[in-house]
This record gives structure tokens, sequence and C-alpha cells, in this order.
């Protein structure tokens, strides 16, 4: 009973820019937004998640909802340690022994010694202690069960709120890869001034994301289309209300630009692959994982424009999590795992 009692608790974290998972025992017990509300005359935290989520964009002068992470990588230490503080507070159970934790986190494969530190810090902060980060590509892939110690090219597409990481993976490690800060969110902004442009309607960041969401899609032609999403918002110039069918041949145009430079990008790390493995690759096809791989007809378009074939991750959102769990589990022969140093 005691051996267990002193057995660290295995944490696995996938700290997105839009969304923060966490696994215990193979089990998601947080799946929130990176959000945190904050109460502005004491600084303290009044809100998590969800529930600092719906406040976002209705907020008063009291209370302020903020993202710690922008672009991947944290952008607000502060906020950053508060939210994954609380969020492990969620996932603990509850008991009045607190173990000791082993952790492994998710970073971008484009950032920075700075960035990672920053990372490993706030988990160190928020009680972990032993931290190991893993490249999002790598853990990307483990979640969806490549083998990546193979000798055998795989590519990820990983498209999340912040970033779009595209790696090619052999022998436990990045032969190629590019992490560019065109995802989601950037989407989400494309959304928002396609809408003033064309409909002269301003719309807030929840209403885009809602039509990313209802209305979203990479090709002007769909074989099965969404039916239009109305939106409704205040006019640009006289503030009256206006009320829009939105169709999804319209978000193909307004995010036409975003998506032809992740094409661009995933052009340009398929150049840099070594032959052998880029044969490797055409024959087990790209993988679409983060929450831009839901995005309607992305596959076929990439396919279009890459000549590979192209296969949607099974429960996108969850892959470099999953896979951050099995790097837990394995994580003294990983040897991909990042330590302190
Ligand atoms: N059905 C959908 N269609 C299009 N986009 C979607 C869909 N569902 C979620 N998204 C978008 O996916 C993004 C979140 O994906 P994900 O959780 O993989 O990002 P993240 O891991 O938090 O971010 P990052 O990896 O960049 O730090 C958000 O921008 C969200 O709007
Ligand atoms: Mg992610």
């Amino acid at each position: 009973m005691f051996g267990n009692l002193f057995k660290p608790l295995e944490v696995a974290i996938d700290l997105g820019t839009a969304n923060t998972i966490i696994i215990i025992d193979d089990q998601i017990i947080v799946d929130e937004p990176s959000i945190i509300a904050i109460d502005t005359r004491t600084k303290e935290m009044v809100a998590v998640g969800k529930e600092a989520q719906r406040m976002h964009g209705k907020t008063h002068e009291y209370i302020h909802t903020l993202r710690p992470l922008r672009n991947g990588v944290i952008a607000d230490f502060e906020a950053a340690e508060t939210m994954i503080r609380a969020m492990i507070a969620k996932a603990r159970p509850k008991s009045f022994f607190n173990p000791t934790m082993r952790m492994v986190i998710g970073v971008p494969s484009g950032s920075t010694e700075v960035e990672r530190h920053a990372v490993m810090q706030s988990a160190e902060q928020a009680g972990a202690r032993e931290v190991y980060l893993i490249l999002e590509p790598m853990a990307a892939a483990l979640g969806i069960g490549l083998d990546i110690l193979a000798p055998k090219g795989n590519m990820v597409v990983d498209i999340g709120g912040g970033t779009s990481e595209i790696a090619v993976m052999s022998l436990g490690g990045i032969v190629a890869n590019k992490s560019i800060t065109i995802a989601g969110d950037e989407f989400t902004e494309d959304i928002q001034l396609y809408m003033r442009r064309q409909h002269n309607i301003h719309i807030f960041e929840r209403t885009a994301e809602e039509i990313k969401i209802r209305v979203g899609a990479a090709v002007p032609e769909l074989d099965d289309p969404p039916a239009d999403f109305i939106v409704r918002g205040p006019h640009q110039m006289t503030a009256l209300p206006v009320e829009i069918a939105v169709s999804y041949k319209e978000i193909a145009q307004a995010l036409d630009k975003s998506l032809s430079k992740i094409e661009g990008a995933i052009l340009n790390v398929l150049e840099s692959t070594p032959p052998e493995l880029y044969s490797d690759i055409f024959e087990n096809g790209i993988w679409l994982t983060g929450g831009g791989a839901l995005l309607r007809g992305l596959d076929k378009r990439l396919e279009a424009k890459t000549k590979i074939p192209v296969k949607i991750a099974k429960d996108p959102l969850h892959a470099v999590a999953r896979g951050t769990a099995v790097a837990l589990k394995n994580y003294r022969q990983y040897p991909f795992l990042i330590k302190r140093t």
C-alpha cells in the first residue's frame, strides 16, 4: 500500500494555445480551453477553462479574461502557471496526501530554449518533481500510433490554434520540419476580416470561431455541404443589427490565403525530405492532427496540392495529448524526450 502511496502521480499534458488536455492513467481528465479569468482588483483567478471561456468577451472592468499562450508558447508566464496549477487541481484525485508528480508536456518543435524553459519552470512551480518535454509533432505521431523509432519516414501536419507544425520523422528524430504561426486563431481572424469587408458586419472572436466550426471549409466544392449559418451583428457604419446567411463557399474563400501558406510550408518540408523517406511518406500518407484537421475538405485540398494521400487522424484534437501519455509510459526508453539540463 505504501509503495503505491509513494509512486509519483503520472501526468501527461498538452498545453495548447487553444485547449489544455491532461491525461492521468489513460483517462482524459481535463479537456478545456486554455483561458483564465482574473479579478483585476485582487489579481486572483476567478475561473479557468470552460467557465472562463463563457466569460470571454462578456467581461466588465473588474474581470479580465486572458489566454496565457500565444502561437503555441507561453506569452504570460504568471497566467500560464496559474492555469496549469488550476487545471492540475481539477485533474488530481482528491486526497489529503499529495503525491509527487512526473510530467510529460508537449512543446512546439519551433520553440526556443527560453520558451521550453518557461514551460518546464511553470510545471515545476505547479508542483511537478520530474518534467520531460516532447516535441509536439512527435507526440502527435505517437498519439496516432505511428512507429517513430522505426527506420521509416512518417509525416504529420498538426494544425492547432496557434501553430501549424509540419514534420517528417524517422528513427526517433525529426528529419525535416517547419512550424508556422498560421493556424486556427488566424483562420478565425480571417473570418472576422472577411465579414467586415464583404458584409460590413462586425463580429466577435466567438462568433467567428462558431462560423469556422459550423461552415468552415478548405475548398469551395464539398460533397456533403453544411447548411448556411445565420450571423447576427452590428453593421459597421450604422451599428444597426444585420442578419446574414454565410455559406461554406465564402469561408473557403476567406481562408484561402492562410491555407496556401500552410500548403507552402508542407511543400517546403517535402522538398527537404531525403528521397528514401519521401517514398515511405508517399506510401503511408500524410497524417493530419489538431483541431484544424476537422476543417471540411482540408484533406482533399492538401492531396490535390501534394499528390500524396492525406489522412485525418481519429480524434485529431487529442492526438498530441495521447502521445504525451504514451511518452510518459516509456519515459526511460525514449531518447527524444527533453530533460532539464
Ligand atoms: N470542426 C472544426 N473545424 C475547424 N477548426 C476547428 C474545429 N474544431 C476545432 N477547431 C479549431 O482548432 C483549434 C484548436 O485545435 P487544438 O486543440 O489542436 O489546438 P491547440 O493544441 O490548443 O493549439 P496549438 O497546438 O497551436 O498550441 C482552434 O482554433 C479551433 O477553433
Ligand atoms: Mg496543439
